[in-house]
């Protein structure tokens, strides 16, 4: 029976959200064209669009707010944030930015020229958007295991280590400016890299003389499942897990709303004092002045108190537990979930819940549709809206493999109740699953569709 590990924190301030009834939904739901992303949150009663930026700060954060020095430069809230980074990863050169799109920008604006390759084991949409709005190529070497939603795997964000190499091989190191990976895996589900894993990669880069950076948005969770499931870990507190996996990277690039539990702000973390002088350059021109890099103090203030707080190990735990017994009681309500769960999200597949509907008819946002209208529950798809593409030649639509809908949790925000009610509401849908219907779409511009689409039912 899926249990629930108790919070180490109580509510001290409460948000209301509104219950709607089903008519009104099916409203709203109408009004935004069936696409999730148009209703007003207003209209959500449990939103798991994203994990990022949407979770509680503490009591500690908070007051960091009130305490935040706003001085244009050398403000005492940056020195609290340096201090923190170079405490917990270990990197000298810190260059704080909005968010994590902000240090993909300024670091690839630096490092990558048209044609260049960077391999990951998968980028997530805006490391790939911003390496290719440079011209860059980037290039996905996840393990095979990472496809399959009922693979066990204990570390399914993997790298591919012998495809890596051989790949560098292929591309020639001249055309690789710089090498990732990404902890968690987001993009393949959440799913953790094994230290074992970071330190091949790691290797593999060095070997041929490529720099290594990690998208590090999840580094806590991420250490939380090494201590869990990698032999020579479990005595080893998660500090100094970070601390032994960043050893092996040339900088991380950081959006600070996730583990950092802020929510607004991300930085690049630098070894090298040449690197950082440039990108203080490319800082000042797109950002801020270095040490605000287009945040107020007092986010800066927030995020360093709130990466002491990522990395707390009975917070983790209580996190990778919530996030597991959502999966684990989906599961037992007979609601097929992709496994093993991630530690941000759980993600239900579609395939098997309304394989009725053709992937041309978006079974995926089917169901995304049916979670909102029974239960005002918001969850994003990852399916044929999102990633179908026409072939450049025929014109033929493509379809992804898997048919997902995620449900991203944020931090320290919903109960217990409030899963056991997404639960009922899965299995309501799951249980009435031949009445789900399919959809055409209505709208869609050339690309990321799936943000703005309008989409009609397929009726009869
Ligand atoms: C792995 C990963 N990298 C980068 C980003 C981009 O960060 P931001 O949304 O702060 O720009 C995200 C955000 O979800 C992410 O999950």
């Amino acid at each position: 029976m899926a249990t629930f590990s108790p919070e180490p924190f109580r509510i001290k301030s409460i948000e209301p959200i509104a219950q709607s009834s089903a008519a009104d939904r099916e409203a709203r739901l109408a009004e935004a064209g069936y696409n999730l992303f148009n209703l007003r949150a207003e209209d959500v009663y449990i939103d798991l669009l994203t994990d990022s930026g949407t979770g509680a700060m503490s009591a500690n954060q908070w007051a960091g707010i009130m305490l935040g020095d706003e001085s244009y430069a050398g403000a005492r809230s940056f020195f609290h944030f340096q201090d923190a980074v170079r405490d917990i990863m270990g990197f000298e050169w810190v260059a704080p930015t909005h968010q994590g799109r902000g240090a993909e920008n300024v670091l690839f604006s630096l490092m990558v020229k048209s044609g260049q390759v960077i391999p990951n084991n998968t980028h997530f949409d805006t490391t790939m958007g911003n390496i290719l709005a440079r011209g860059g190529n980037p290039t996905n070497h996840v393990i095979a295991e990472a496809h399959d939603p009922t693979n066990a795997h204990p570390f399914k964000g993997n790298m591919d280590v012998a495809a890596l190499e051989a790949f560098i091989q292929k591309t020639g190191v001249e055309n690789i400016p710089l090498g990732m990976t990404t902890i968690t895996n987001n993009s393949g589900g959440g799913q953790p890299v094994s230290a074992e894993n970071i330190r091949q990669t790691a290797e593999v880069y060095h070997r041929y003389g490529i720099p290594f950076f990690i998208d590090a948005c999840r580094f806590a969770e991420n250490a939380y499942f090494i201590k869990q499931r990698e032999a020579g870990y479990q005595d080893k507190a998660i500090r100094e897990i970070a601390r032994e996996i960043f050893a092996l990277a040339d900088g991380c690039l950081m959006s600070a709303k996730k583990d950092a539990l802020v929510n607004i702000g991300g930085f690049l973390a630098l070894r090298d004092e040449a690197l950082y002088r440039r990108v203080a350059q490319e800082l000042t021109l797109r950002e801020g002045f270095p040490t605000y890099g287009g945040l107020a103090g007092r986010d800066l203030e927030a995020m360093a108190r709130g990466l002491y707080e990522g990395i707390a190990e009975s917070y983790l735990a209580y996190r990778i537990n919530h996030t597991r017994y959502l999966a684990d009681s989906l599961v037992e309500a007979g609601v097929p979930v992709m496994q093993p769960p991630g530690g941000h999200a759980v993600y239900l597949d579609a395939k098997q819940i309304a394989g009725h509907i053709p992937a041309a008819q978006f079974p995926a946002q089917a169901v995304c549709a049916a979670l909102y209208q029974q239960g005002g529950i918001r969850g994003v798809e990852l399916g044929s809206m999102m990633f179908a593409h026409q072939h450049p030649e025929t014109g033929a639509w493509i379809y992804p493999d898997l048919e997902l809908v995620r449900l991203a949790i944020p931090r320290r925000v919903y109960t217990q109740a409030h899963l056991d009610y997404v639960v009922k509401i899965a299995k309501q849908v799951m249980d009435n699953r031949a009445q789900l219907r399919g959809y055409r779409m209505t709208y869609q511009t050339k690309f990321l569709r799936h943000f703005t689409a309008r989409l009609a039912p397929i009726e009869g």
